[in-house]
């Protein structure tokens, strides 16, 4: 089948991004993005490519060199449906709030309310690609749905799980180390397949498109984040034992990152991961286990969210112990919400997490991130509901600069990697503090030898 129209159904951080990279390498497919969320598509239509909802570098331009010509952004769903041969859903899989699984097993009421709107809107035979990352046996719902309550027309289910980083959303789709597709073996199947080979042979070459069972291709995307946050929680634990040790965590990850069976990748102590993926699909594997009565397995997984979580709230005692045990009315200036640089994004940010104790402690947190605003920072926090909406806009303040920020703070805490951080004027942002003035680098971007020179009390993660 050559395909000339795909649909995609969510226009968030993997369907704005991927949308718009196929646009701009297929000009011969039309490509629709589609969500409920009206105010998002506004955004995204914004005749300003700058005011486009997500911020990821090269994002805007890629945008506004396809968008009106084979690049849409829509409300209207159906319509988008029913002209596409391919449709891909790229809607949210968050962990599960309520009734059974509660906190862990993946919500999947929006992947079923898309399978019931294809159903019901398709007249003619589609390609529907599971974008969004879902649980191992997901496809098998989705085709009972699209085969029971159709219009008769054939399914096809694809899964295409989506590997991108926020922060290099851009760079990783235009040069992906694989593209992963899993698919039936049935002619069909393989026609399918094919279909979406096809769309990806426009850029990417045929030796990094993998085809596997669709079963192998939903287990590997979780498998593969639970393997990326496994590191970063595996130099976290050795973190602490390096504070405790004189051992460097820096050089420890250096020196085993040069074995090149270790590789030197997703190394880097930090206050601990967020984002909206690591933590909900390590809790969907660990659901998925203890589903299937494998409770070692499920533990074992779930040891990574446990040092995770004791991460982010070392990092917080930390603070409150080096001051004194006690941060009660002091001013605590965080450089950075966003759970990493070079996005504008803040779920499951460490950021959060260590102003809510500290705001607990109640100290003053005075912000400064570069692409967050003070609106974002405190729904992070309201949403938590430790304490009333007034009481966290009482505690947290929001400024436009770092030195505002920092002027008349006890401690600065890093909580994002920004690389503009490192550039600051370090001495006039010390002047500018009570003294002692302390840094809790929670990403290890700075320079302590510097910082020490100039007068600060530095602290890294595991030094
Ligand atoms: P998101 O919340 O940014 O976007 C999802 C969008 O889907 C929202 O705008 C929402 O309004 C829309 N939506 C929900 N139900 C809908 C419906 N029935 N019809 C139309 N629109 C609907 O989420 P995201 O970060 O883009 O993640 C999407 C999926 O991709 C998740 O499964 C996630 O695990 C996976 N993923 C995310 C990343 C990432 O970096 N964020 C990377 C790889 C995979
Ligand atoms: C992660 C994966 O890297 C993507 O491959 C995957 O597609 C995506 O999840 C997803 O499924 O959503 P993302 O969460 O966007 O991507 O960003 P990462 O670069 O993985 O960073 C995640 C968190 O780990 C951040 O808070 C980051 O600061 C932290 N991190 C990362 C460390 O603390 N140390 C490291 O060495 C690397």
């Amino acid at each position: 089948m050559k395909i000339t129209k795909i649909c995609c159904i969510g226009a968030g951080y993997v369907g704005g991004p991927t949308m718009a990279v196929i646009a701009q390498k297929c000009p011969h497919i039309q490509v629709t993005v589609v969500d409920l969320n009206e105010q998002r598509i506004a955004d995204w239509n914004d005749p300003n490519p700058e005011n486009i909802p997500i911020y990821e570098p090269g994002l805007s331009e890629i945008v506004s060199e396809a968008r009106g010509r084979n690049l849409f952004f829509s409300t209207d769903v159906d319509k988008a449906i029913d002209e596409a041969q391919m449709i891909f859903i790229s809607v949210n899989t968050p962990t599960k709030t309520y009734g059974k699984g509660k906190g862990m097993a993946a919500d999947l009421k929006y992947i079923e309310l898309c399978a019931r709107q294809i159903a019901k809107v398709a007249k003619q035979n589609k390609i529907v690609v599971e974008k969004s990352t879902l649980p191992v046996r997901t496809a098998e719902a989705i085709k009972s749905i699209l085969d029971n309550t159709g219009n008769g027309v054939q399914f096809q289910i694809l899964s295409n799980p989506e590997f991108l980083a926020e922060g290099t959303a851009v760079t990783d789709l235009l040069n992906p180390d694989r593209i992963l597709i899993g698919g039936d073996t049935t002619p069909e199947g393989e026609e399918a397949i094919n279909a979406l080979i096809e769309v990806y042979s426009n850029w990417v070459s045929k030796d990094r498109i993998l085809t596997t069972n669709v079963w192998s291709s939903e287990l590997s995307k979780l498998t593969a984040n639970a393997f990326l946050a496994q590191r970063i929680s595996s130099i976290n634990a050795m973190s602490e034992l390096c504070e405790k040790t004189g051992a460097n965590v820096s050089e420890v990850a250096k020196a085993i990152g040069m074995d090149s069976r270790i590789g030197s990748k997703f190394l880097k102590a930090s206050v601990g991961f967020g984002g909206s993926c690591f933590q909900k699909d390590i809790l969907n594997l660990v659901y998925i286990a203890k589903s299937y009565g494998l409770s070692e397995v499920a533990d074992y997984w779930e040891q990574v969210i446990i040092m995770n979580d004791h991460q982010k709230r070392r990092f917080s005692n930390k603070i409150v112990q080096t001051l004194y045990n006690t941060v009660a009315d002091k001013k605590i200036a965080f450089l950075g919400w966003a759970f990493k640089k070079d996005t504008n994004d803040t779920r499951e940010s460490a950021a959060i997490y260590v102003a809510d104790d500290l705001i607990n402690e109640q100290a003053r947190i005075s912000v400064y991130d570069p692409k967050v605003s003070q609106n974002k920072m405190l729904n992070d926090l309201d949403y938590l509901e430790t304490r009333s909406k007034q009481d966290n806009a009482n505690y947290l303040n929001v400024f436009d600069n770092a030195y505002e920020a920092c002027k008349d703070a006890h401690a600065v805490a890093i909580l994002t990697e920004w690389d503009e951080f490192a550039t600051y004027d370090w001495k006039r942002i010390y002047d500018a503090m009570h003294k002692p003035a302390f840094i809790f680098d929670g990403r290890n971007i700075l320079d302590a030898k510097q910082l020490e020179e100039i007068g600060f009390v530095y602290n890294g993660i595991g030094s």
